[in-house]
């Protein structure tokens, strides 16, 4: 799908499907009364007689049948005019791509300037969340679907040109849905390889989307070898990694802006490319998602294809530690006692809380890159879906300042999170008799547990964890912008949180 910037009177082109909004009480009479005139009111009685009452996202499409020059209208509600927000755009973007699809046209025109307009927002912004709507809800996962593959392509959406008044505000948007589009890849990019198996989304593969990434003058990628891993100590993630036959490894991106940066930042992702639980297996019906486990790291590669675009000014290090969970007689066990890259002795108590292993070798070797501020990604534990649900993330700081950055970058990209607190004196429950720390607690709490976990790691730097293990993907398509499958949550947030440094 393109997305274009123009001006001129929307009447006169040629399209498959022009979009007229409608908020909530406004008739088509008024609004659009020239058209409505060209169909000598037969539209507004259409509405009428429908009930149209323009909710957001209430549509009717109909066909024009040679009258005027687009294929088909769609009446698109855009609800109440006082309730209408930034995150609006965002929400009827995507109902409009929806609508789209299923009107079959290659071709769609909107009049941009038809919604309301907002105080203090640009028209480069209000355009910016419109498209990434649009594109948002443009994805699907089909790579293993040889026939909807094909349906895809032929049901996809060539064309939406965004009209405005004049050339220069058509200027302002075409910014706007050009950062949308850089935004949106890298969300989709993330997507894909959640939504593949893990049989194909090995650790060596994810070495291979890492250099991809380097087709960017701006980014560089160091490689961690097992051998490497073992000499710097990371017998955390190793002895994860070691019931599979996929060899762990260990990426470190870099992104360099132009400038001299003033601030260095570190972005953790958990990277279990397949959590069957290990020797403390998961029941069948446990196992079934967790493909997903890597969903973390995913958004620190979406992330990575978004900066060369964005160019933020901070320079930005993207770290994981590939690696899979499974049983085999070189598993780690219950019981067994490993050593993190920090000096810090571990008590596996559950081979199941593997991700907060894996993570404290990442983390130490992000602390060792001096960074200003660690932010780190994991789908970490199903508790956090118990306390947050399937929409939000959990977010747990050592940094009060860095937790408010986080928040606000989050409110910004649309991810709902709420932040749990690092209560201290639950560190009690995951002293071990026989190690520095066991890696699961007997007295709830689980998400907080585990984040005090983490933060035995990350010294005294200033960090922030955020838990995507409810966001990171939905069996069912929860929002017209989220589509079924993975959401590539994290993606946005980071954006906006470096964006702003
Ligand atoms: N990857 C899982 C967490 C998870 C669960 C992510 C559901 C997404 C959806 C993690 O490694 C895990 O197994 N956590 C355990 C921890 C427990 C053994 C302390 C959990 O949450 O049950
Ligand atoms: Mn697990
Ligand atoms: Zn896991």
């Amino acid at each position: 799908m393109q997305i274009q910037a123009a001006h001129g009177n929307i009447f006169e082109q040629k399209t498959g499907l022009l979009v007229l909004p409608l908020k909530k009480g406004e008739t088509l009479s008024t609004q659009w009364k020239e058209l409505d005139a060209l169909f000598e009111q037969q539209l507004s009685k259409l509405l009428q007689e429908q009930e149209f009452e323009g909710k957001q996202g209430e549509a009717l499409v109909i066909p024009s049948l040679g009258k005027g020059k687009a294929w088909k209208l769609c009446v698109i509600g855009i609800g109440d005019a006082k309730k209408f927000s930034l995150e609006s755009y965002r929400v009827i973007g995507a109902h409009i791509t929806k609508r789209a699809k299923e009107a079959k046209v290659k071709q769609v025109l909107i009049p941009f300037e038809a919604f309301p307009s907002l105080e203090g927002v640009s028209l480069r912004v209000a355009a910016e969340r419109f498209a990434e709507g649009l594109l948002l809800a443009d994805y699907s996962f089909h790579a293993y679907h040889k026939k909807a593959q094909e349906r895809v392509k032929k049901q996809a959406i060539d064309r939406v040109e965004c009209f405005v008044g004049s050339a220069a505000k058509a200027r302002q948007i075409e910014a706007g849905l050009e950062e949308a589009c850089a935004i949106v890849e890298g969300t989709c990019l993330a997507r894909d390889l959640v939504n593949t198996p893990s049989a194909d989304m090995t650790p060596a593969h994810m070495v291979d989307v890492a250099r991809e990434l380097t087709a960017s003058p701006r980014i560089t990628l160091k490689l961690l070898s097992k051998a490497q891993m073992e000499k710097l100590g990371m017998h955390g993630a190793l002895a994860v990694a070691r019931g599979s036959d996929h060899e762990p490894v260990g990426v470190h991106l870099i992104y360099r802006p132009a400038k001299k940066a003033k601030k260095k930042i570190a972005i953790v992702g958990k990277a279990v490319t397949f959590d069957s639980g290990g020797l403390s297996l998961k029941p069948a019906g446990g196992m079934m998602t967790m493909k997903i486990d890597m969903g973390g790291a995913a958004a620190v590669l979406g992330l990575f294809k978004v900066l060369p675009f964005l160019q933020p000014k901070a320079e930005v290090h993207g770290i994981f530690l590939a690696v899979e969970n499974m049983p085999s007689g070189r598993s780690y066990r219950p019981g067994d006692v490993v050593r993190a890259m920090n000096g810090k002795t571990i008590e596996v108590l559950n081979t199941d809380a593997e991700g907060r292993i894996t993570l404290a070798d990442a983390l130490c070797y992000a602390v060792k890159q001096k960074p200003d501020a660690i932010v780190d990604l994991a789908t970490l534990t199903g508790a956090c879906v118990s306390a947050l649900g399937e929409d939000m993330a959990g977010l747990l700081s050592n940094d009060s300042k860095l937790s408010q950055k986080i928040q606000a970058a989050a409110k910004e990209a649309g991810e709902p999170l709420w932040e749990l607190p690092l209560y201290e004196p639950y560190k009690e429950h995951i002293k071990s008799k026989i190690a520095d720390i066991k890696n699961i607690s007997a007295h709830g709490a689980g998400t907080i547990t585990a984040a005090l976990f983490l933060q035995y790691f990350v010294g005294d730097s200033s960090w922030a964890h955020l838990d995507i293990a409810g966001p990171a993907y939905s069996e069912r398509e929860t929002q017209p912008d989220l589509p079924q499958g993975a959401s590539g949550y994290g993606v946005r947030t980071l954006t906006r949180y470096l964006q702003a440094l």
